[in-house]
């Protein structure tokens, strides 16, 4: 599988790897009372299924030849009531087992999927960016419920299926050793065929699911981009690509039920074989009297029960071998070691002042081309920085470089005046705010939302960062306030609310050290004003890196770079790079001036 971000999924391997389960079984060792407790009850339930059988023997052999004996009446009660705690004992297994196999396969998924998340907090960016979301959405739901489920009710099968066909075998054996090899002899035979046809049938259901994957998938992109395939007129093509990704599911899905179509009556087959040499080897063993009648009809009923457990061992083993491929993904999301990781050495015990330095920073995402070659830059303590540049030109990367959210290649970036790598990332993080370009709110009340910025802060600071912010405006006029609940994403809020609630957020959590991906994004001339004056508040004595966009911000900043692939061509106030005439001038008079009529209109408004 590969998209365009040239993402490709591994192939997997097709033999059983008992490596993989070790792994998988040791994330779930704290399970391991449970599945001893379930092996227990499905020892048990198989013992006494292999005992109903006997029961039978002895009711041919010995009750019926009794009846109408004074002693008949005593021994039918005995047998009805032994018949009948039999039945209770198995009845109260099957509830237990199906109690625990339920409890373990939820616990088992749960813990893969608390697993796999705390693992999605600590991997670098540069993970996400090789990583499809959607790949990892189905790591951590459909892969997850996949091993939960099979691992419990595989493993019930398994067990079960293992325990009767001993138990069956050495039934067999005792009663009549011929016999039953004679009985028996048809069992590899029909091994081979459930073997056979499960991994055939298993592996038409998964190239079916790949296919069902893949069509989701382009449903959802159908979905979300349908508006943009009709402005691209891309309409017909994607309906030509969704039908030919349709029919090879139904090819798959077709194979699939032609096989377990088929395997039924050969499995019956064979079990009826196995019967029929009972019948009749075992009749005429009867005749001469070499055999029992009762013998006879459980050595019947032994050969029928010995398919249906053999059958279910064959499943639950191809099962898992199929969920392999599940298995070992997960395995790869939790067992990827984060590419920024902290060193052993590393310490986060001094105060921050706030001088940022790059030096002879080269960088590149991947192997992909080299974004910065040898840069530097230092800003001291305090000063605000706006960096303005054409798209592509490395502003965003310059701040995640600064953030640690990618690591230089070569080269230092000091933080006053220590390498970062020396200092742990909490250390870094905790005294860096950063809001980005388009706001994030979580799903949660604005005062929740605000409080994520400082999880300590108490309802006071909240509010008097929010009025910072110029957020008490519209936060006044809800009609629950600082309790409203911004639905997922923030989606109830207008672009300009949810701006003035992230500056609010990075306004509470009060860092040294300040970045600001300004966004673009046109709001009424109003709110532009309250998120100005925010912007202004948030930025005021600190170290902040702007990423300008607004002309205030520019014109306000201590200093002003302009990059340009890679490279720093202008550095000055914007009085100085004005008179300059050179690049900055160029931008200004081209992108901002109509900018700045506006805000001329707006302050004389
Ligand atoms: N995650 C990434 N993986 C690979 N290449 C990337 C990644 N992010 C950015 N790039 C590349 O790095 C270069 C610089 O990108 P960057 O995002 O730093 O530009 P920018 O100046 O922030 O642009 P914009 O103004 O559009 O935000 C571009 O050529 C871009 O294609
Ligand atoms: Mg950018």
């Amino acid at each position: 599988m590969s998209d365009s971000s040239g993402f490709t999924e591994k192939e997997y391997a097709s033999k059983f790897d008992f490596g993989i389960w070790k792994r998988i079984f040791v994330l779930n060792r704290n399970l391991f009372p449970y599945i001893a407790l379930l092996g227990v009850f499905m020892v048990l339930l198989a013992t006494g299924d292999g005992v109903f059988p006997l029961m039978t023997k002895y009711a041919v052999d010995v009750l019926v030849p009794a009846l109408g004996t004074p002693e008949s009446g005593g021994m039918i009660r005995r047998f009805g009531i032994l018949f009948a705690c039999l039945s209770l004992i198995q009845g109260t297994n099957v509830f237990i087992f199906i109690g625990i196999a339920g409890l373990l396969e939820v616990r088992i998924c749960h813990a893969l999927r608390a697993r796999a998340f705390a693992q999605l907090q600590a991997l670098s960016f540069s993970y996400y960016d090789k990583t499809p979301a959607g790949w990892i959405m189905s790591r951590m739901t459909s892969d997850a419920q996949r091993l939960g489920d099979t691992i419990a009710w595989g493993l019930v099968d398994l067990i079960w299926g293992s325990a009767m066909m001993l138990m069956v075998v050495v039934f067999m054996l005792v009663m009549n050793w011929r016999l039953a090899l004679m009985c028996l002899s048809f069992t590899p035979f029909l091994l081979a065929a459930t073997f056979w046809f499960q991994k055939r049938i298993l592996s038409a259901q998964r190239k079916a699911r790949r296919a069902n994957s893949l069509l989701s998938g382009m449903f959802n992109e159908g979905l979300q981009g349908a508006r943009t395939s009709k402005t691209l007129v891309l309409e017909g093509y994607n309906c030509g690509e969704f039908s030919r990704e349709s029919g090879t599911l139904r090819g798959h899905a077709l194979r699939a039920a032609k096989l377990s179509a088929l395997f039924m009556p050969v499995v019956v087959l064979f079990a009826a074989s196995g019967a029929a040499i009972a019948l009749g080897k075992g009749g005429s063993l009867v005749i001469n009297g070499a055999l029992t009648f009762g013998t006879l009809v459980a050595f019947v009923d032994y050969s029928l029960m010995f398919f249906d457990p053999a059958r279910e061992v064959a499943r639950v083993l191809s099962e898992f071998q199929a969920a392999q491929a599940s298995a070992e993904r997960l395995l790869g999301l939790i067992e990827t070691r984060p590419e920024i990781v902290d060193r052993a050495d590393a310490t986060d015990a001094d105060e921050i002042r706030g001088d940022l330095e790059l030096s002879n920073v080269s960088f590149q995402y991947g192997d992909g081309m080299w974004i910065f070659k040898d840069f530097s830059l230092k800003i001291p303590a305090g000063q605000t920085l706006a960096i303005v540049g054409e798209t592509g030109s490395g502003k965003s990367t310059m701040v995640n470089l600064l953030c640690r959210f990618y690591e230089p290649v070569s080269g230092e970036i000091l933080v006053d005046g220590v390498d970062y790598r020396e200092r742990t990332m909490h250390w870094l993080h905790s005294r860096l705010g950063y809001v980005l370009q388009t706001p994030l709110l979580f799903t949660g009340s604005i005062r929740e939302n605000i409080r994520y910025g400082r999880l300590d802060a108490t309802d006071a600071e909240v509010e008097e960062a929010a009025r910072e912010a110029n957020a008490l405006g519209f936060i006044g006029k809800l009609e629950s306030g600082f309790d409203t609940v911004v639905g997922e994403g923030g989606v109830l809020l207008s672009t300009g609310q949810k701006q003035l609630v992230s500056l609010a957020r990075a306004l509470v959590a009060n860092p040294r050290i300040m970045v600001l991906d300004e966004a673009t994004s046109s709001v009424d001339t109003e709110t532009e004003v309250l998120i100005q004056g925010a912007v202004e508040r948030l930025l005021a004595g600190r170290t902040s890196i702007v990423i300008a966009h607004r002309l205030s911000t520019i014109r306000n900043a201590d200093r002003i770079i302009v990059l340009e692939n890679g490279i720093v061509l202008e550095d000055g106030d914007h009085d100085t790079l004005m008179v300059a005439r050179g690049h900055y001038w160029r931008l200004y008079t081209r992108q901002y001036i109509d900018e700045s009529v506006l805000e001329e209109a707006a302050a004389g408004a």
